[in-house]
């Protein structure tokens, strides 16, 4: 999704935007481009083209971009395909005025309909030059003013940096809907819609908020509402630092972020769990324990990887604490006018906490009167600010497009807080220390099970040519199932589809011959004997069989083609341990089979439009 990096201070601006650039690279993008300031002859230089930063590093070495004002931009193509004339900055007709731009002006069309007719010529099929121009119309030697009379009339969502050949003191932030933040150090200022791109530079951070417009200088900053009256943002330090942002020693992101859960859920459940009492202290419901005493349906919201953590959750809660849950497509949830009762609380489960769609789905919630609460990893993102509170995951910064680490600390968070509403119910206390020392020996036993990982790659190498797969799982483990599902989609291109098991007989089965294999999740638990007869029909019909599973010497090793056994906990918080082995099958396909797993193609990491 688009990143914008901009910078402000004393030192060469355009190193400092390109490895910025850099570290938004794995949010995926399509062309990338700068403006900096030329501090020779004062004239903006601007350079863009489609493709990858090295691209980008190539054709900058053309130019003398010496200057310390300046703004970048990796763009993912919305309105305009991805080439070098769409690629940002964009720039006003006398070429004085730089815009990077991440979101979508919705009312570009009548925008650029005035424009025209007072004879601006556009050069890109895109929304973002609309911007440009509207601005330059008001400029009249004052940027900010001039940005600040430029939004009254657009619509729709930005996050936008901006500077002018005329001001080499200034550079202009504004931000509605799209995430955007200051990097604080002394005597210079960055402005980027995503921290990563910072943190090497500065842990001080200042979060705009929607309708926004600040005004950086070398020596500081103010920021103004979209009226003009001034506001006051406080700072933050951010965690993470530069080595969370770097591979170290593994070959892609996506492995190494793997490997790291059991340290991403040991920091997830740090001073979390109270195992004497048999329960959990989540700082961020603190406030909300009374309100939850109360509640009688639960709605837990969400898109993606992390809408089957919420499935996994659902079972949880509705397991432990006997409270009838519905988990909803955030995208769905947002338009279907959904009832929300009194004693309703809505829970939003997001990564990234910038997810368009989960950011609706929370807004239709408040709307409606309900208090929501929020599992984000980003700190600090959109949603975790508007959510009422909320329960952080601590897993670190997650930089593979397929999500992995969130995903399991997701359900570890979820379980978290089904054994705090659990025990406010029906656990015991005998119960609730049970469950709480399981939940505080899954890194443990993730860490075990991450040593499968060469054995995995020796089935990955029997199938990686497969055109199809299937996965199969019940109750716990039909959504891990459509997890291992999707994580085969994103990286390999294989197409896949995740199902319960017992289902497959009304149609899917079908679908079974020698050439479809078959991952069956199927841990010893209540059901197990069941998806062994799910597991021998397919069998039956010629299919190959994967299985996933925590049982030694039982019928499923007499036919299945391949056992991955993983270790054995609380029932309930199986999925945990079980989709590490479909990440590490997923991942391995992916790169027999040639793919860039970190930034599989059309995907971007935190989808900012509908
Ligand atoms: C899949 C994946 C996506 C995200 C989805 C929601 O690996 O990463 O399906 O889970 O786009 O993103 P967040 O959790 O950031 O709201």
């Amino acid at each position: 999704m688009c990143g914008i990096v901009a910078y402000i201070g004393s030192k060469p601006a355009l190193p400092i935007l390109m490895n910025g650039l850099k570290r938004l690279e794995y949010r995926g993008y399509d062309s990338a481009g700068f403006s900096v300031l030329n501090s020779d002859n004062g004239k903006l230089e601007t350079v863009k083209t489609a493709g990858k930063i090295k691209a980008l590093e190539n054709k900058a070495k053309e130019i003398n971009a010496a200057g310390a004002l300046g703004i970048s931009h990796t763009r993912w193509a919305t309105h305009g395909g991805p080439t070098d004339i769409n690629a940002h900055p964009h720039l006003s007709a006398d070429g004085k005025i730089a815009v990077v731009h991440n979101g979508v002006v919705e009312n570009y069309a009548a925008v650029k309909k005035i424009l025209e007719a007072e004879g601006v010529k556009f050069t890109s099929d895109t929304d973002t030059e609309v911007i440009a121009h509207w601005i330059s119309r008001f400029y009249k030697g004052d940027l900010n003013e001039a940005v600040l009379e430029a939004l009254q009339s657009l619509e729709g969502t930005f996050g936008l940096a901006v500077i002018c050949q005329n001001e080499p003191d200034v550079l202009i932030g504004a931000r509605r809907g799209s995430p955007l933040a200051l990097g604080i150090c002394e005597n210079e200022t960055f402005l980027t819609s995503d921290t990563s791109a910072v943190i090497e530079h500065t842990q001080k951070i200042v979060y705009l908020e929607d309708n926004d417009v600040v005004s950086i200088r070398r020596n500081g900053f103010t920021v103004q509402n979209i009226k003009g009256q001034p506001v006051s943002r406080e700072m933050q330090r951010i965690e993470g630092d530069l080595e969370m942002a770097q591979k170290g020693d593994f070959p892609h992101f996506m492995l190494k972020e793997i490997f790291e859960q059991p340290e991403a859920l040991r920091n997830c459940t740090r001073g979390r769990l109270i195992l004497e009492e048999g329960n959990a202290k989540l700082a961020g419901l603190d406030n909300s324990l009374k309100e939850l005493r109360s509640i009688d349906r639960i709605i837990i919201t969400a898109c993606g990887t992390s809408y089957y953590a919420a499935m996994v959750g659902e079972c949880l809660i509705e397991e432990w604490a006997g409270i009838p849950v519905e988990v909803e497509y955030a995208s769905e949830f947002r338009y279907r006018n959904p009832i929300i009762g009194t004693n309703t609380l809505v829970f939003t489960v997001s990564q990234s906490g910038e997810t368009a769609d989960t950011l609706a789905a929370l807004k239709e919630a408040k709307q409606k009167g309900a208090t929501v609460l929020s599992i984000c990893n980003v700190v600090g993102s959109t949603i975790a600010r508007a959510s009422d509170g909320g329960v952080y995951l601590h897993a670190g910064a997650e930089i593979g497009i397929a999500s992995t680490k969130a995903f399991t600390a997701q359900v570890v968070v979820l379980s978290m807080i089904a054994l705090l509403l659990g025990r406010q119910r029906r656990l015991s206390h005998e119960n609730g220390i049970e469950i709480a020392n399981a939940i505080d020996s899954l890194p443990c036993l993730v860490e075990q099970t991450l040593k499968l990982s060469d054995d995995i790659l020796a089935i990955a190498k029997s199938y990686y040519k497969s055109t199809n797969f299937l996965y199969l799982g019940r109750h716990y483990h039909y959504p891990v199932a459509m997890e291992g599902a999707l994580k085969l989609k994103e990286i390999s291109y294989i197409h896949a589809e995740g199902y319960p098991a017992a289902e497959i007989k009304h149609g899917p089965i079908a679908l079974i011959d020698e050439n479809m294999p078959v991952v069956i999740v199927a841990p010893k638990d209540a059901l197990f004997n069941k998806v062994v007869s799910n597991a021998r029909s397919i069998k039956s019909h010629g299919g190959k069989l994967i299985v996933v599973t925590t049982a030694n010497c039982s019928p499923i090793d007499e036919f299945a083609d391949h056992i991955i056994r993983i270790p054995s906990t609380n029932t309930a918080l199986m999925p945990v341990i079980a989709s590490v082995p479909l990440q590490l099958l997923a991942y391995h396909i992916a790169v027999l089979r040639g793919n860039d797993v970190d930034t599989p193609r059309n995907l971007t990491k935190s989808v900012m439009v509908e």
